[in-house]
């Protein structure tokens, strides 16, 4: 029997990259080395016309056609049908998008910064001009969320999204932890694998994973959520010390984006949280990404893998220029976006949790008493309590660490109650506040 050739490639599809740097080379390697199976699977050649970048002279991968390599991005969105943005930033990104939009090509970018920012005009954009927009890599890197969120769950009721969708922080939250590195030397380590946007800052500031949670929450819920309605806190406040502690007392420290309905409205916040070792987001090492999806019909689902890095994200943005290109091929298009919902996104004020608080105290008869009179006293109902006998003090006398979790709080009485507390005159110090989720 004679093998026939995998497909008849009678088009060609003329595909424009806007990036060469971690994502876009592996992107570029991807098109190139896996071209024949590409055509195959779309039915149409894809043929890389253009990889747009700021400084041509600069020296790339080898896999990387210098002859293909322009500064003018602009012109080159202009002759394509499918356009790959993995420059990332605002500008010129957005331009560049909404003219390949105009021009009539099929847009993928893993820019999840330009979707949390100003994702309705794009979308409003390509929705107009009937071509397709695509943004799996946006969200935590080479896993499979957005399309699972937006296409296979779209017929149940998402009820919460749980995650750990920044690479750099779960790397170096990691690494304190396993290593006793500090913040910024795991930083630096993660920067040098490629994990980190160029300003970390982003990520270790919780900005990159509030753009994730609040592409996440719109797909979701149907409402449009901007990264400005995200309560966001980043990991830069926690210390060696807080993760040792976090251990003995039974939890790992992970940066969560939460997205979850509350009452008629959606609530979208990004901390660093508690999780109990036997819940499954504390095993999530290194780069590594996870998302908790629970669905009304669906009960729990887990998505794990790869969060960042160039070939785990360039395999997402490859599966979106599958998908768009076959659309040229055989007609139609992917999904629009889908806000009929427009519920209320909601503070972080309105999100109970439940709350470890770490205080050093006098070691001396009727102090606790006196400190839990004080939860008692703003309705904050402690869980469990802990003791343990702390060096002496900078006075040669000796004080004692006390480790509380509430149950469920609000942020305002938990705020309250904290401050009385640390008004009290056997309490030498705060050390730290943290929520605990996922229990
Ligand atoms: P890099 O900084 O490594 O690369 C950016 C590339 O874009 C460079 O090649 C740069 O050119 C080019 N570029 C930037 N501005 C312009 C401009 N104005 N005109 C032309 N070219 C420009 O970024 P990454 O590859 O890490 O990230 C790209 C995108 O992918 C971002 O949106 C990021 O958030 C997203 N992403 C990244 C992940 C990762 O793990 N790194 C994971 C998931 C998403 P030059 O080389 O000349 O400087
Ligand atoms: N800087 C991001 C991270 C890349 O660390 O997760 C993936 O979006």
């Amino acid at each position: 029997m004679t093998e026939t050739a995998p497909t008849e490639t009678r088009r060609t599809l003329r595909v424009a990259v806007l990036g060469c740097g971690v994502v876009g080379t592996e992107v570029v390697r991807l098109l190139t080395t896996q071209s024949a199976d590409l055509a195959a699977r779309v039915g149409a050649r894809l043929e890389l016309v253009g990889v747009a970048v700021r400084d041509t002279s600069v020296d790339r991968d080898p896999v990387v056609d210098r002859a293909l390599l322009t500064d003018d991005a602009e012109g080159l969105v202009e002759r394509a049908d499918v356009v790959v943005e993995v420059m990332g930033g605002i500008e010129p990104a957005r331009t560049l998008l909404l003219r390949a939009i105009e021009h009539g090509a099929a847009v993928v970018t893993a820019n999840k910064a330009l979707l949390a920012e100003d994702g309705p005009t794009l979308y409003a954009a390509a929705d107009a001009a009937g071509v397709d927009l695509y943004f799996e890599a946006a969200v935590a890197g080479a896993i499979p969320i957005v399309r699972p969120v937006r296409e296979s769950l779209v017929g149940d009721r998402v009820q919460r999204v749980l995650g750990i969708v920044n690479g750099t922080t779960n790397y170096v939250l990691d690494k304190m932890s396993t290593e006793g590195l500090d913040l910024d030397a795991a930083v630096k380590e993660a920067q040098a694998l490629g994990y980190a946007e160029a300003d970390p800052t982003a990520d270790v500031e919780g900005y990159d994973a509030a753009a994730k949670a609040a592409i996440l929450a719109s797909l979701a819920f149907h409402t449009r959520v901007s990264i400005d309605d995200v309560d966001r806190e980043g990991i830069t406040a926690i210390t060696a010390d807080d993760v040792v502690w976090a251990q003995r007392t039974g939890y790992a420290i992970k940066l969560l984006a939460i997205a979850e309905r509350s009452g008629d409205g959606v609530q979208v916040r990004v901390h660093p949280a508690l999780v109990p070792l036997d819940h499954p987001l504390a095993g999530v090492r290194g780069a590594y990404n996870a998302v908790f999806v629970e669905a009304e019909a669906a009960g729990e689902l887990m998505f794990y893998g790869r969060g960042a890095g160039g070939a785990p994200t360039a395999s997402a943005v490859l599966g979106d220029v599958v998908s768009v290109a076959r659309h040229r091929v055989l007609g139609g298009k992917g999904p629009v976006e889908s806000s009929y919902a427009a519920l209320a996104v909601l503070p972080a004020s309105a999100a109970r949790t439940r709350y470890q608080v770490r205080v050093d105290v006098d070691d001396r008869p009727g102090v606790l008493a006196t400190v839990a009179a004080v939860f008692a006293s703003h309705d904050v109902s402690i869980e469990a309590m802990r003791q343990a006998p702390a060096p002496l003090g900078p006075d040669g006398v000796g004080f004692a660490r006390l480790i509380l979790t509430t149950h469920q709080a609000s942020e305002e009485s938990l705020a309250a109650t904290v401050a009385a507390v640390a008004d009290l005159d056997a309490v030498r110090r705060v050390i730290s506040v943290l929520r605990v989720e996922g229990a």
